[in-house]
């Protein structure tokens, strides 16, 4: 692409962030996403602090406003009363004073948070920021641990596939597959009067989704219980990786700060995950996999989540050479990479959500992970399929074997994306 050109791109993305913009946070997308959502927020700072260093600081202490006394913080806030989302506030019953889910998202926060104090052209600002900020991340990590690994493994469980962030991911099928639905009260989806059903997750997928729920629910949304009384109990690789690297990425920032406590805290959360991963380590397929932990058993699905460990520099030398190799194989079976899962697995789907498509997302952790992991070329290659793929619009997630753009259209994080992927290539 020309340098104009690419300036054009810039300038469109900015325009996106801009208008899905409602002043102290922004929708991942109108119509389908009318709330603020976790990981979305955090993401898309990386775009704001282009233009904006506060606004991209603000984007996250409006998220963190809403944190859970116990410590959580919620996968959705909703802001305003909105109906074209479904399920609303009225499903999720949380009692919270600005309403929110019940569930939890991704922490990238933490390595967010350390991307805009490294990169700041106002450290001043970014400092004072980010000390208040800290002491609510460190709060969401330990309540991770707390909550989600009652019996102290080291790696924590997801309890509901929307915690992932890759909602109907293959990775959850088999656990998925245990969940009831007997009892799901009568719905109406609102996500497929947006975008068209064959993209998005099945209605036997929903049912489960919403049976979970709805027994979290009935329990008062006390996470003390809500682990040991879930059907549903995953350990996901990507969750672990992302927060063993925001863990590391606060205590990085803590120390510099002259916050020793805080960042020996942290460490020590991450280096007990770090003992924990091999034991998520497939040697037959090169990377790591999802642990049910209900079924007590590794699940054999060879899904991106499983590379994500590159981003914390998880496993010895062999480990991350052979995830590299997994992403340049994938990379390989399609005509844009970076799949979310394995074209060569028959249940591969290339234009359903998280069973096959292309997220921005997902591609620029990995380009971070490739980095860090001493991988340069790898990573330029995976960049280099994201601003491929926006030739064709700023969408929510795109056909690997097309490029074709789905889902949800000029999506917010898909265009803070390509403004950080433009800056880093720039600065390359
Ligand atoms: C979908 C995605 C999730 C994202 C949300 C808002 O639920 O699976 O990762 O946070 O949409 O964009």
């Amino acid at each position: 692409m020309t340098t104009h050109s690419l300036e054009a791109l810039r300038a469109q993305a900015a325009a996106i962030v801009r208008d899905n913009d409602r002043g102290a946070y922004t929708v991942p997308t109108k119509g389908l996403y009318p709330f603020q959502w976790n990981w979305d927020s955090c993401l898309t700072a990386l775009g704001q602090r282009h233009s904006d260093e506060r606004r991209a600081f603000l984007e996250i202490e409006t998220l963190f406003a809403h944190q859970w006394p116990d410590g959580m913080v919620p996968h959705i806030v909703f802001h305003t009363p909105d109906d074209s989302y479904f399920p609303g506030p009225e499903v999720w019953r949380t009692g919270r004073p600005t309403p929110t889910s019940g569930i939890t998202q991704p922490p990238v926060a933490g390595l967010v948070l350390r991307r805009l104090v490294e990169t700041a052209a106002d450290r001043a600002l970014a400092e004072e920021k980010a000390r208040l900020l800290l002491p609510k991340i460190a709060a969401w990590h330990r309540w991770f641990h707390a909550m989600r690994d009652p019996a102290g493994s080291g790696l924590v469980a997801i309890l509901h596939p929307w915690e992932s962030g890759r909602d109907n991911s293959i990775d959850w099928d088999e656990a998925l597959a245990r969940v009831p639905t007997d009892g799901v009260e009568p719905y109406v989806r609102r996500d497929t009067q947006h975008v068209d059903p064959a993209e998005r997750p099945r209605k036997v997928e929903y049912d489960r989704y919403l049976w979970l729920v709805q027994r979290f629910r009935s329990l008062g949304w006390d996470n003390r219980v809500l682990h040991d009384a879930s059907p549903f109990r995953v350990v996901d690789p990507a969750i672990n990786a992302i927060l063993v690297r925001s863990e590391e990425d606060i205590a990085h920032l803590a120390r510099r700060f002259g916050e020793t406590e805080l960042a020996a805290e942290a460490e020590a959360r991450a280096a007990r995950a770090r003992a924990a991963f091999d034991s998520l380590w497939s040697p037959d397929l090169g990377q790591y996999l999802p642990f049910d932990r209900v079924a007590g058993q590794l699940v054999t699905s060879p899904s991106v989540g499983g590379l994500l460990p590159l981003l914390a520099g998880l496993g010895d030398e062999g480990k991350r050479i052979a995830m590299r190799d997994r992403i340049r194989t994938l990379r390989s079976r399609v005509r844009r990479g970076v799949p979310t899962h394995d074209p060569a697995d028959p249940r591969f789907e290339a234009k359903r959500y998280w069973r096959g498509p292309c997220w921005l997302i997902i591609n620029y952790l990995l380009a971070d992970g490739l980095d860090r992991c001493g991988f340069p070329e790898d990573a330029a290659a995976v960049r280099a399929d994201s601003l491929a793929l926006v030739e064709n619009g700023f969408a929510e997630y795109y056909d690997p074997l097309t490029g074709e753009g789905l889902g949800g259209g000029n999506f917010t994080w898909t265009a803070a994306i390509v403004i950080e992927t433009l800056a880093t290539s720039a600065a390359a």
